[in-house]
């Protein structure tokens, strides 16, 4: 049984670190906004009584030891960044449902054979840097250190940022946990879509996370005179890069269940009176299935290359992250829908169209990776209109509260 008050308290509290006058939450990965909620969240996993430890990517970790502290342990957290003017529950809701359902079992007096620890990640969202679960991938040994090198709008690098903190770039790669180490991850996040909403159900057991792909797109034109260029000499990149975000919404739509994504776009110099002479803009494409994803950014850029080739523009891209499809495990998908059936609730199994840091964990654990959603009001995330009820997310963190417990294994005390 958790504290329900208690959790409503934390969420809104970190919820106002951040605080934007639209409503929204920015907390920018490595942000000193992202610091003062660590620190907040620190003290809550004090209070839980978890032993608390940052690691060398800057993932905030609160123990709770298990009968057998050599046992594997039980994982289960979120991320503690959010985008631009996001919402009060991506992330968060994960974050302090681990540390209430934890804090809970404590209060309980029951002991788990398994030791259980409550992460809080870092840069889940890749909004400043671009690249995205760095905390996560750091965390199973999979950091790609050229991510190092990325860049934020300011110029300032990860490895800056980490600096900044007095963590050491060179040797983020400690955070890495040892191979057999962890038993299972589990998370619990807002769906941040409409399915359960649309079927009336409070709580979702994930089936499996999309894959994705992020890429940048430069292209480069030549700058000139608004009022003394002709029309037809100019070699302008922004009329290019409009043609192919037209292509990226006809090949996404063309699937049925593609989604495709232009977040970012830079318009260089930017002045009114000024021809641009560069562009540089973000590609999102998702889908459950490789095979499709990869098919429509072929097509995708098959015809971005014919587009600038037609204009005259010079076209440059990067991959910034491409990854492939993550499923939960049956076992912890088994586990979270008996946690469901021992509360009464009807959960329904779906799968998740957002990227989350249990991705990183498919192939780690013991016992694979599982999540538990519960329902985003008009599927609206990423927003600062992105809300969830107070009952659905008790009913998330009860449910998070029985799986860590089948996952670490209640110990009789005689
Ligand atoms: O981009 C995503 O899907 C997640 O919100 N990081
Ligand atoms: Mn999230
Ligand atoms: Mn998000």
């Amino acid at each position: 049984m958790i504290n329900k008050e208690r959790l409503k308290k934390r969420l809104l509290q970190l919820g106002e670190i951040g605080k934007q006058t639209s409503g929204g939450v920015t907390r920018l990965a490595f942000s000193k906004e992202d610091r003062e909620g660590l620190e907040l969240i620190s003290s809550y996993m004090k209070e839980a009584g978890l032993e608390v430890r940052q690691d060398a990517a800057g993932n905030l970790i609160g123990r709770k030891e298990g009968q057998n502290p050599n046992a594997s342990v039980v994982i289960t957290g979120s991320h503690s960044d959010t985008v631009y003017e996001g919402g009060v529950y991506d992330g968060a809701l994960g974050v302090i449902g681990a540390i209430e359902a934890t804090q809970s079992i404590a209060e309980q007096g029951i002991v788990t054979e398994h030791p259980i620890e409550v992460v809080a990640y870092r840069d889940e969202e890749g909004v400043r840097f671009s690249g995205g679960f760095s905390g996560a991938a750091a965390t199973v040994g999979n950091f790609r250190p050229e991510v190092l090198n990325y860049v934020d709008d300011q110029g300032v690098t990860v490895a800056e940022a980490l600096e900044i903190e007095g963590l050491d770039p060179q040797r983020i790669n400690e955070a890495a946990r040892k191979e057999g180490s962890a038993k299972a991850h589990i998370e619990l996040h807002i769906e941040q879509g409409k399915v359960l909403e649309g079927k009336n159900c409070s709580v979702g057991v994930v089936t499996g996370i999309c894959c994705s792909s992020r890429l940048r797109v430069k292209l480069v034109g030549e700058a000139g005179h608004a009022g003394t260029t002709p029309m037809d000499i100019r070699h302008d990149p922004l009329v290019s890069a409009a043609e192919i975000i037209q292509v990226i919404q006809k090949e996404a739509n063309s699937t049925g269940t593609t989604v495709g994504t232009v977040g970012r776009l830079k318009v260089h110099p930017g002045g009114a009176n000024v021809i641009p002479g560069m562009v540089e803009f973000s590609i999102d494409l998702r889908d459950l299935s490789r095979e499709i994803r990869d098919e429509v950014e072929k097509k995708v850029l098959k015809q971005a290359k014919e587009i600038c080739h037609k204009n005259g523009i010079e076209m440059k891209i990067d991959v910034w992250r491409k990854n492939i499809p993550k499923p939960c495990s049956n076992y912890v998908q088994k586990v979270i829908n008996n946690s469901c059936e021992k509360l009464d609730i009807d959960a329904l199994s779906l799968s998740s169209g957002a990227g989350h840091d249990s991705g990183n964990f498919v192939d780690f654990c013991e016992q694979g990776m599982g999540m538990i959603f519960i329902r985003s009001k008009d599927g609206i995330s990423h927003n600062p209109a992105e809300w969830s009820s107070m009952e659905d997310c008790a009913d998330g963190t009860e449910v998070l509260y029985h799986t860590i417990l089948d996952l670490a294994v209640p110990v009789q005390i005689e």
